[in-house]
């Protein structure tokens, strides 16, 4: 029998790929928010799940540590994504990548001056791309969560992070001024074994692309 992996972070992507495994067939024996547990069997006796940190996933996908993933647009962008196909969007946890201020800062004015903009952000691959092509001079500093709490206290001018409802930039008069890319989570698959498993991953992937109406 020839067995498959799915890396999935636990949280938003687990939750929000949870009914498409279930549109799939796929059933985990464990609940990953409640068991301890990073590999889990599955009503599948073919298919484990194994519980990775959501900016890990890639890793694991593209090194082999498992067959297929689940990961966010903006980890990915991240990461790089080579070594990796990208076969299906699953529309699911979406959002958008933006740029936000501080309310009342100028940012339009601070770029068109050529200013050094100092930039907070998780993102720092995705944001050094994205100011460098537009000509905009950034120190950037690498944080690795609640970048909100950066211009607030004079870390930083701007930030770069998910945008969703927006609830969290109004918490912290943030305001939005940019939009580098929009978000959604993607089935990653590692190339090597697309090769060597086709027959056992193509129809899952098939049956992806559909459960998430592809
Ligand atoms: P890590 O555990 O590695 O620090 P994380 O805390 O960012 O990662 P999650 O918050 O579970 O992990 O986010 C996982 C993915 O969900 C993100 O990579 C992104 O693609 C998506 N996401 C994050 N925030 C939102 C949001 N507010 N609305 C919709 N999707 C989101
Ligand atoms: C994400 C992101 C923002 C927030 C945006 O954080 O980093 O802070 O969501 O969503 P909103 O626009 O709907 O408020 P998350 O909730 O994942 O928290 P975490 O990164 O601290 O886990």
């Amino acid at each position: 029998m020839v067995k498959i992996s799915i890396a999935l972070s636990k949280g938003r992507i687990f939750d929000e790929t949870a009914p498409l495994l279930e549109r799939v067939g796929i059933r985990p024996n464990d609940d990953p928010e409640r068991s301890r547990k990073l590999v889990l069997a599955t009503n599948r006796r073919d298919v484990q799940l194994i519980v990775v940190r959501a900016s890990d996933t890639p890793t694991y996908v593209e090194r082999g540590g498992a067959d297929l993933g689940v990961a966010g647009r903006d980890v990915l962008a991240e990461h790089g994504g080579e070594g990796l196909y990208q076969p299906v969007d699953l529309g699911i946890a979406a959002c958008r990548m933006m740029v936000a201020v501080r309310k009342g800062f100028d940012y339009a004015g601070a770029v068109r001056q050529g200013a050094r903009l100092r930039v907070a952000t998780k993102y720092v691959n995705i944001t050094r791309e994205h100011f460098a092509a537009k000509g905009v001079h950034v120190d950037l500093i690498r944080l690795y969560g609640s970048m909100e709490l950066a211009p607030l206290v004079g870390l930083a001018d701007a930030i770069v992070d998910l945008v969703s409802t927006g609830n969290t930039l109004r918490a912290n008069s943030l305001v939005p001024v940019e939009e580098i890319m929009p978000v959604s989570a993607r089935l990653i698959v590692n190339q090597a074994a697309l090769k060597t498993k086709r027959a056992a991953l193509q129809p899952l992937i098939d049956a992806f692309s559909k459960a998430a109406g592809r």
